[in-house]
C-alpha cells in the first residue's frame, strides 16, 4: 500500500529542486503570480547553484547525486512535497556522457526518493515524451502505453519512473516535452528558430520528429494546479498537440510574421542521440482533470502570448 500524506491544504511546504532552471523558476513565478490561488503554498528551493532565486524564497545547495546531502537537507526541512526538475536536460550530452547521465537522471531521483519516503513527502516528478520510441504507435500515446526509450536519456529518465513506481510513496509523473518560452539565459528548440528568422537565417528543420511543443508558464501552472489537486500517478502534461518540428518552425514564422521561405524542411539531421519519430503525447486525462478551470495552451496560444509579452 502507498503512504498518503495529509490531503488538507493547510498550508504545505514544498521543496523545489531545480529551482534554477527554466521550468524550476517558471514554477517560482507561477507561484508568485497567482499568489492568491497557491497561498498555502510555502516554497523553498534547491539546486546545484543560485543564480536567479529571489532572496524572499529559502535556497538550499541541493546536489541530487550526493546520497548524505539530499538525505540531510530533505530531513531537516521536512518538507510535505518535493518537485524535482533537476535533470541533465541536454538530450546529446546524454549520448555523450553516459556516466554522468546516469548519476544525475536516475540515481540522483532515487536519492531524492529515499529521502522523501524517509519523511513521508510526495514526490513530483518531470519526465519526457522521450521514454516513447515513436513508432510503436502512431503517436497519441496515454499514460498507460509501454515506454521503450531510443535514446540514453530517454532510458535514464525511464529508469527513474520505474524506480519511483515500484516504491511505495505517494508521487505524481508528469510527462512534458519540447518546453518553450522567453528566456535570457539559454535558447530551446522554439526561441532558437524565432531568433534565426528574426535575424533573417535559413534553417533547415525536420519533418520527421513529432511532439508536443509545451508553453513553460502553461506547464508551471498546469503543475501547481495537478498538486493542488493532489493528483496521483502517471500525467501527460504537454501542449494540446503534436506537430513535427518543421511545422513548429512554419507556425513561428506566421504568428511573428517572419518569412517562412527560410524554412527548409528536411527528412533527417544528424545528431548525437537517436530521437523518436512521433513521440506525440494524448493529454485526454490531464484536461478530463483540470479541463475546465485552466485551457492547455496549444503551440499558436503560447506563440501569441510572448508575441504579447517580453516579460521572461
Ligand atoms: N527542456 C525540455 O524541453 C524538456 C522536455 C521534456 C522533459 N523535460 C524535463 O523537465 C525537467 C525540467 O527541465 P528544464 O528545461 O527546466 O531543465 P534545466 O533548465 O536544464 O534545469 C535543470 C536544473 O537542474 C540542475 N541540476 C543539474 N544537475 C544537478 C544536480 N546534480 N543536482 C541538483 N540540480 C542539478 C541544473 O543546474 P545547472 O544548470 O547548473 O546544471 C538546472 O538548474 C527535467 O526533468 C527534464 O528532464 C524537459
Amino acid at each position: 500500500m502507498k503512504n498518503t500524506i495529509k490531503t488538507d491544504n493547510s498550508s504545505k511546504k514544498i521543496l523545489l529542486i531545480g529551482a534554477n532552471g527554466f521550468l524550476g523558476t517558471n514554477i517560482l513565478q507561477i507561484s508568485t503570480k497567482y499568489e492568491k490561488n497557491f497561498q498555502h503554498f510555502k516554497f523553498l528551493a534547491g539546486d546545484i547553484e543560485n543564480t536567479n532565486i529571489t532572496p524572499d524564497v529559502p535556497f538550499y545547495y541541493i546536489n541530487i547525486t550526493k546520497k548524505e546531502n539530499i538525505m540531510n537537507i530533505i530531513s531537516k526541512i521536512s518538507p510535505e512535497i518535493v518537485i524535482l526538475t533537476s535533470a541533465m536536460t541536454n538530450v546529446d550530452q546524454n549520448e555523450i556522457n553516459k556516466e554522468l547521465s546516469k548519476k544525475i537522471n536516475t540515481e540522483g531521483p532515487k536519492n531524492v526518493l529515499k529521502a522523501c519516503s524517509k519523511i513521508n513527502a510526495k514526490l513530483v516528478f518531470i519526465s519526457t515524451d522521450f521514454i516513447f520510441d515513436g513508432i510503436s504507435k502512431n503517436g497519441n500515446y496515454n499514460e498507460n502505453d509501454i515506454p521503450n526509450p531510443l535514446n540514453h536519456y530517454g532510458k535514464t529518465k525511464y529508469e527513474a519512473e520505474k524506480t519511483i513506481i515500484n516504491s511505495e510513496i505517494d508521487y505524481l509523473i508528469c510527462r512534458t516535452a519540447v518546453l518553450y518560452g522567453w528566456n535570457k539565459y539559454k535558447l530551446d528548440f522554439i526561441t532558437w528558430i524565432l531568433n534565426k528568422l528574426h535575424n533573417k537565417e535559413n534553417i533547415s528543420v525536420v519533418t520527421s520528429q513529432i511532439n508536443n511543443a509545451t508553453f513553460i508558464k502553461n506547464l508551471a501552472e498546469i503543475l501547481l494546479k495537478l498538486i493542488d489537486k493532489d493528483a496521483r500517478g502517471i500525467y501527460h502534461t504537454a501542449g494540446d498537440g503534436a506537430l513535427s518540428r518543421y511545422e513548429m518552425a512554419i507556425k513561428c514564422a506566421e504568428i511573428f510574421n517572419y518569412d517562412k521561405n527560410l524554412i527548409t524542411p528536411v527528412e533527417y539531421i544528424e545528431q548525437k542521440a537517436i530521437r523518436p519519430k512521433n513521440a506525440g503525447l494524448d493529454i485526454s486525462k490531464l484536461k478530463r482533470l483540470i479541463g475546465s478551470e485552466l485551457k492547455v495552451l496549444n503551440l499558436a496560444d503560447g506563440l501569441e502570448y510572448m508575441k504579447r509579452t517580453s516579460d521572461g
